[in-house]
């Protein structure tokens, strides 16, 4: 049999490689018979011998894994990825259960690097304004490693809405007009402008959430290596600050005897909020600067996810592994979230999830940091901050995680026994449920799959009044 030659296009090609899939496997051609190539002006393979190809049904896990594998820069990834769909439609449709398999292994590291060049280029790109201009727009320079350009670019559109950008890579362009995003032709770092005043705000923020006490430079060149401190301009202020750490440990030390709490005086606090923070970045430097209100939390958690999500989780206080990562809902009890809202068709990327409280108190015991339920004061400390946040993100339906959320968001303290089900905190719609925590703590395992289903059920509820909200347009929450 004759080897058929199937070009798709230079970059990642999603569309074409799908097209070219439904097409091979209607033709009954096995890998052995295909060969792969890329153009950057594909048309060896007509749309036409295309289009009547059936629909291919394939198991969810495999088409995430050639979503992200298509942008994998290996001129062998279409080849590597059609080996697989091939074995999963014939007889080995749990193969991407075998690790050890050489196939499954490397398109996992495929997926895993793409993966993380998609981190890097959400975490490491920096906008600078464009100068000469009559509207204010901004643009920005990246080289990832992979063809993420398209894949990476709604998280920008999420971000940065209201403002007017360009990311330019090596491998196209990306512009947002604050309407459409559109992609264009690659570009240079020429293209790109320099400094601008937005530097001085970034190199600042940095030096105020920079803990000095936790300095480890090899840790910190993994994390954001160093290829991309040009790019950023609060990296001209890391090497001073690491060769500065030492000192300022010791200061630190020095001071927390005089100290009840390493937190900014609350005149400077009320002077950035009085300008009212008109965007997360804006709370979140405010809140950072508060510092916790009890002594020992690593770092503030901010809330995590699409700036204007449709649906806001509010849970109570960041925990342990939260406050080490900075990051909410990482530990245990956000990892049942995580299971359960999959389990209700919610998916976790698409919510913003939140705490009432921004940073983890707890009680030292040996060398455990066990969790302490914060008071009524202390929520309502926090809570002005809160509110802000769902001002800013104007979510459809809030939902309350736990007492302590319901308390922060109604302002009442309310058993949840008596709260359960929709609710109505000021101008948002919302559901209360328990907090994931409570089910890990039931004692034995029929109480925990019974309170795990109800908690299910609620999920399933809320995803639907939020799909509700879609399709409509309206909130058809009325109270019960
Ligand atoms: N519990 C919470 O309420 N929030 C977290 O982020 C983690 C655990």
């Amino acid at each position: 049999m004759s080897l058929h030659r199937i070009t798709l296009k230079n970059g990642a090609d999603l569309h074409g490689f799908r097209k070219a899939v439904r097409w091979l496997i209607a033709e009954e051609l096995a890998p052995q018979h295909v060969m792969f190539a890329v153009d950057d002006a594909p048309g060896l393979f007509g749309d036409e011998a295309l289009a009547d190809a059936p629909p291919v049904s394939i198991p969810k896990g495999v088409s995430r894994l050639i979503e992200q594998v298509v942008c994998h820069t290996d001129p062998e990834r279409y080849a590597l990825l059609y080996s697989l769909v091939w074995r999963v439609l014939n007889g080995e449709r749990d193969l991407l259960e075998i690790a050890s398999d050489p196939l499954v292994h490397r398109i996992d590291l495929m997926a895993r690097s793409v993966r993380r060049d998609l981190h890097k280029m959400h975490a490491f790109v920096r906008f600078r304004r464009m100068g000469g201009e009559a509207l204010e727009r901004f643009a920005a320079w990246f080289e990832p490693e992979h063809f993420i350009l398209e894949a990476a670019a709604p998280f920008f559109v999420d971000r940065f809405r209201s403002m007017d950008w360009t990311i330019l890579t090596p491998i196209g362009t990306a512009r947002w007009d604050r309407t459409a995003l559109t992609f264009g032709p690659p570009a240079q770092r020429e293209d790109a402008p320099g400094e601008d005043s937005f530097e001085e705000g970034w190199r600042g923020y940095y030096e105020s959430v920079f803990n000095p006490a936790r300095v480890n430079p090899t840790a910190m060149r993994a994390e954001m290596p160093k290829k991309y401190w040009r790019n950023m301009p609060e990296t001209a202020v890391i090497p001073g600050l690491i060769q500065t750490a030492a000192k300022r440990v010791e200061r630190m030390i020095e001071q927390e005897a005089t100290m009840p709490a390493k937190r900014t005086p609350e005149r400077a606090i009320q002077a950035m909020w009085d300008q009212e923070p008109k965007t997360l970045e804006q709370l979140n430097a405010i809140i950072a600067k508060a510092g916790p209100l009890v002594p020992g939390a690593t770092q503030a958690v901010f809330g995590e996810g699409p700036h204007h999500a449709e649906i806001v989780f509010v849970g109570e206080q960041p925990g342990d592994q939260e406050d080490l990562q900075g990051r909410p809902f990482v530990g245990p009890a956000g990892k049942l979230l995580t299971k359960a809202m999959q389990e209700a068709g919610i998916d976790r990327s698409q919510a913003y999830l939140t705490n009432a409280v921004k940073h983890f108190k707890f009680e030292q015991r040996g060398h455990r940091r066990i969790h302490a339920k914060p008071t009524a004061g202390e929520v309502k400390h926090y809570r002005p901050w809160l509110m802000k946040e769902l001002e800013l993100v104007r979510p459809k339906l809030v939902v309350a995680l736990g007492a302590t959320a319901v308390l922060a968001l109604s302002g009442k303290a309310t058993p949840i026994t008596r709260s359960r089900g929709r609710a109505t905190f000021g101008p948002y719609q919302g559901y209360v449920t328990v907090h994931p925590s409570y089910l890990l703590r039931l004692p034995d395992e029929g109480t925990k799959r019974e309170a795990y289903e109800a908690f299910l059920n609620d999920l399933r509820r809320i995803h639907d009044l939020a799909q509700a909200d879609l399709e409509t347009g309206e909130l058809p929450l009325a109270a019960e």
